[in-house]
């Protein structure tokens, strides 16, 4: 595809305006988020010119060091986390406003030190009050830090001040424990305060499927039940549980992917559109569909709920363990690594047309994506033929790693026989836009410290998505899996999740596919292609 160079342009320009002075205050400072995720993203955002120079971060966590101490450690850590380079200059500026303050997150003592350091950083530093806790924390903390914030009276917005929390999932274990941790929250904060993170908005594709959607006239009038024959959404990794065995035998694929990622590409893809941009008009088209999506009752749970845990198996050719035997695993663990669902979205647009998704770890290949189905032709029009039946068109927006989009046609294949075969038009992002170093986390600050809560969570609709979830997870828990582990590590998981859409006349679609097709088609070959 040729480049069109208003795109390629745009890329290029600074887009943006830097952020409002402030100062964050990251409780977590020490473990893994804010190495690999934050200081990265907050330095391309210096880099990028998108922070203020008024600007501060305040590190809390329980190890006992100095600003110094932290500085430093920062310093070495970037080097290793950072995909682009570290420009010398830019990093001393930015290191210049690094702080550290050592305590216990329960420690009401904590509390009076930061509003101590807030006060000394907001002369330093000249961020003019504005701040920003980020809880990059183990769940558990969330209502105890955010509740002494609130006892410290450090969230109080005065004189056209903000004050904002940032929450990392997961956002509750179940629909009561969020809908408790919602109302602890509200005892403190307005919601306009709170800032609910799911990472996979931060991704430039997932923001793409609304440009998609409504930048462009010619897919809106197919985008319902009279055009759509069923939508697929693959979060597969190859990962494993890697060393995070304890928190994810308390988790599970079910609350660690579905209520949060898998509902935002699913919200997205469906919702009406919006009357504006606007966070509250998205926020509000979202949440209408996670109330028209219908929780499943016991029975449907048994037959369009599938769930996996990955045994032994071969990953890129080397053989990998099972997940019982994964570190913090129990050897019995029943906690599933795989789900795949089969939902209905029972309004106007969606009646009838089947939303399946899945996900799980040590799938055979590392990719998400959004597959739209659209129904066949009418009839085959190729009479006389050895055509007989004509594959269905199939868009698929690819969220990683290769981020684009695919419309799969048909296509007479050269020759005096009359034979079809699937070609693809594809859209790559980094044919058009290069690759630029991100973690997905830059927009998400950006935005927050920019007051616009557009990619964030509205209390509402995380308690929509663990209503969606919540009579699955009681059937599994009153239920336990008999046949685990029930799928190879390197596979697709679960025979059961394949028959789930077999069952239907229909299959998955495999992410792998096009690279085969194009193979295919260099030999001068359809495999795409049904009738040949
Ligand atoms: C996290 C989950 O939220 O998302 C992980 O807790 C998962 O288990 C990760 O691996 C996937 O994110 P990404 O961006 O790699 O698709």
């Amino acid at each position: 595809m040729t480049q069109s160079s208003d795109a390629a342009k745009v890329s290029q320009e600074t887009l943006g305006r830097p952020a409002p002075p402030c100062a964050m205050v990251i409780f977590g400072a020490g473990g893994d988020l804010t190495k690999r995720k934050l200081f990265p993203a907050l330095y391309n955002l210096a880099k990028g010119k998108l922070l203020p120079q008024e600007f501060a971060i305040i590190g809390v966590s329980r190890e006992q060091f100095s600003s110094d101490d932290f500085r430093q450690r920062t310093s070495q850590e970037i080097r290793q986390y950072l995909t682009g380079d570290v420009e010398q200059a830019s990093w001393d500026q930015f290191v210049k406003r690094l702080y550290y303050i050592p305590g216990d997150f329960k420690d009401p003592e904590l509390y009076k030190k930061l509003g101590e350091t807030l006060g000394q950083v907001e002369q330093e530093q000249n961020t003019q009050g504005n701040r920003l806790f980020y809880l990059a924390t183990s769940p558990t903390f969330f209502p105890i830090v955010v509740k002494q914030l609130g006892a410290a009276k450090l969230t109080e917005e005065q004189n056209g001040k903000w004050k904002r929390v940032v929450i990392e999932k997961p956002f509750g274990h179940d629909l009561e424990s969020a809908v408790a941790l919602n109302h602890e929250i509200g005892q403190v904060l307005a919601e306009n305060q709170v800032y609910r993170i799911d990472h996979y908005l931060g991704k430039e594709t997932v923001q793409n499927i609304l440009a998609f959607r409504f930048a462009n006239g010619i897919f809106e009038p197919v985008w319902n039940r009279r055009y759509v024959d069923h939508v697929q959404v693959t979060v597969a990794e190859e990962l494993g549980v890697e060393l995070r065995g304890d928190y994810y035998e308390h988790a599970g694929a079910l609350r660690d992917m579905v209520p949060n990622h898998i509902f935002q590409l699913i919200t997205l893809t469906a919702m009406e559109p919006p009357i504006s941009f606007d966070a509250q008009a998205v926020h509000d088209e979202q949440t209408k569909i996670l109330r028209a999506i219908q929780p499943l009752n016991p029975e449907r749970v048994l037959d369009h709920a599938v769930r996996g845990q990955y045994g032994e198996g071969v990953i890129d050719g080397k053989p990998v363990q099972g997940y019982r035997s994964e570190v913090n695993v129990d050897q019995a663990s029943s906690t599933e690594t795989f789900v795949a669902l089969a939902l209905n979205i029972d309004n106007w647009r969606w009646a009838g047309v089947p939303f399946y998704l899945r996900t799980g770890k040590r799938l055979a290949t590392r990719s998400t994506e959004i597959v739209i189905r659209f129904r066949r032709p009418p009839f085959v029009l190729f009479r006389k033929t050895s055509v007989e039946k004509i594959a269905p068109n199939e868009l698929v927006i690819n969220i990683q790693p290769n981020e684009g989009i695919s419309l799969s046609f048909e296509a007479k294949i050269p020759g005096p026989i009359v034979r079809l075969g699937a070609v693809n038009m594809d859209f790559q992002y980094s044919d058009y836009f290069g690759t630029t170093p991100s973690t997905g986390y830059e927009t998400l600050l950006y935005d927050c410290m920019m007051g616009d809560p557009t990619l964030f969570q509205r209390a509402d609709m995380v308690e929509a998505s663990w209503t969606i979830v919540q009579p699955i997870l009681d059937l599994w828990k009153a239920l336990p899996p008999r046949d685990f582990p029930n799928y190879a590590a390197g596979s697709w998981g679960p025979e059961q999740a394949l028959e789930l859409l077999r069952r239907e006349g229909r299959e998955w679609h495999d992410p792998t596919q096009k690279s085969l097709s194009l193979k295919k088609a260099a030999e001068g070959m359809s495999v795409l292609g049904t009738s040949i």
